[in-house]
């Protein structure tokens, strides 16, 4: 969620620089979860984009079968958990033989 104004950063995009960038406002943030951009700021005003509150959450992820998986914790005990316990892996989801349709359903439970 975009510090801002909470917009969804799931519907962002990659910038040109590799940051994620809110659909929104434009605001950019790197793959720690820092505020690099903030484009409304002036360029002679406090650098609010390093301003903690301007920074996002990083939750542990991977990108597997086409799939981002993400545990969704910021527990310091689970930062690396990726590396530890991995998604279930899906071969069918990388042949080129095989097709199949990606949906996203939202569940609202933690
Ligand atoms: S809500 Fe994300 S930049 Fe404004």
């Amino acid at each position: 969620m975009c510090p801002h104004r909470l917009a969804t950063l799931s519907q962002g995009r990659i910038d040109q620089w590799g940051r994620l960038q809110c659909v929104y406002h434009g605001w950019c943030f790197s793959g720690s979860g820092e505020c690099k951009l903030i484009p409304q700021a002036p360029l002679d005003g406090p650098p609010v984009h390093t301003f903690q509150r301007a920074c996002v959450a990083v939750y542990p992820s991977v990108v597997q079968n086409g799939i981002v998986w993400f545990w969704p914790s910021l527990d310091p005990q689970y930062k690396d958990i990726i590396t530890k316990k991995k998604p279930p892996y899906i071969p069918e989801l990388d042949d080129p033989s095989f097709t199949y349709k990606i949906f996203q359903r939202d569940i609202a439970y933690g």
